[in-house]
């Protein structure tokens, strides 16, 4: 046997494995009606569940990594934009930005999506990925590889107030997703008291966010927290903490240049939305369009949605789950 069909064997005999290893743990159905896997306290879609094993059981982090993780719909499209365009000042000012003409998940790609969902051992060394290498993922902090933990990476997490977060996430199933044939749809309300109950992917939310806001207060040069909405309203103090942060820091020359203004233009929701990339261009795989990434971007939309009684239930399990922690969302009533 050569080399080549040796290690297509093996890999395929760990696909199998994989396979064999995600259909014993719990399952549940998502919005749609496909299966949710339960791992390690948390749910996730199939092809999430094993490239999330995968990555917990080999990643190798460097010193110099850069980990951007959310909880889905906080707006890591606009944190990849941030980031890249930070890193990446020097050798794109922003009118030769590669944001101009591609999609920000295709410069910063997906652990679940791009990297372990189709090798369990993915090359990422060896010039593969330039330096600082840049990661996005909605892993749970007590699922991340021991080398990000043991290294000096950095970890920036974005979260979102629940409601905002949660009414983005089902508009973007329910449009975006086929659904299972055989399974008749949750309405919205079911699948909010889902969400309420952390069966949801990559929930529970609560959990999701309280893991990396303790580890922010324990290890603040390790973990940045940021909430969607503190961008929103005022993202050039936000841009320069980031930058900070990861060690790229803006100059008093950039500053008075407006370097911090012409980033936070370049990635706004109006400015990446408009581009034809962003209009027209799809996904490489799933047949999903770039738009779907780009709805309203407002705080505060849940409104529109969500009756009052159910936002008091939001508010309720936010008190009882946060208690002490430091941790709050500012969750309107809808009449404020
Ligand atoms: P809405 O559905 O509320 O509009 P993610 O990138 O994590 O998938 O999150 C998507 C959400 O972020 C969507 O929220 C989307 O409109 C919003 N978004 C995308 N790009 C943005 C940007 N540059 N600025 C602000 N919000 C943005």
């Amino acid at each position: 046997m050569d080399d080549k069909t040796a290690s297509k064997n093996i890999s395929s005999e760990g696909d199998k494995l994989m396979e064999e290893l995600v259909q014993t743990l719990p399952q549940e159905k998502n919005w749609v009606g496909y299966t949710l896997y339960q791992y390690q306290g948390f749910w996730y879609p199939l092809v999430a569940a094993k490239a999330i094993i995968s990555f917990q059981s080999h990643f190798k982090a460097h010193d110099t990594d850069i980990f951007l993780i959310t909880t889905p719909k906080s707006g890591t499209t606009w944190l990849k934009a941030l980031i890249f365009s930070i890193v990446n000042r020097k050798q794109f000012p922003h009118t030769q930005s590669p944001l101009l003409t591609t999609n920000p998940h295709d410069l910063v790609p997906f652990i679940e999506v791009s990297i372990y969902s189709k090798n369990q051992t993915p090359d990422l060394e060896n010039g593969n990925f330039p330096s600082p290498r840049i990661f996005a993922t909605h892993t749970p902090y007590g699922t991340l590889p021991g080398s990000i933990l043991k290294s000096n990476c950095r970890i920036v997490y974005l979260c979102r107030n629940p409601l905002d977060q949660f009414i983005s996430d089902w508009l973007y199933v329910v449009n975006n997703f086929p659904r299972n044939e055989d399974f008749k749809p949750f309405s919205m309300e079911e699948a909010f008291d889902r969400f309420c109950k952390g069966t949801h992917a990559f929930g529970p939310f609560w959990e999701h966010v309280l893991g990396y806001w303790k580890m922010s207060l324990e290890h603040p040069e390790k973990v940045l927290f940021l909430k969607y909405e503190d961008l929103k309203e005022d993202i050039a103090s936000n841009l320069k903490t980031l930058a900070d942060f990861l060690g790229y820091p803006f100059s008093e020359e950039e500053i008075r240049q407006g370097v911090v203004e012409e980033i936070s233009k370049l990635c706004s929701f109006e400015t990446l939305k408009s581009l034809e990339v962003n209009v027209s261009g799809e996904r490489p795989v799933g047949r999903l369009k770039n738009s779907a990434f780009f709805r309203n971007g407002k705080v505060g939309d849940w409104v529109n949605f969500i009756s009052q009684e159910m936002a008091d239930r939001m508010k309720q399990l936010s008190e009882e789950r946060y208690g002490d922690s430091g941790l709050k969302f500012d969750l309107l009533d809808k009449k404020a």
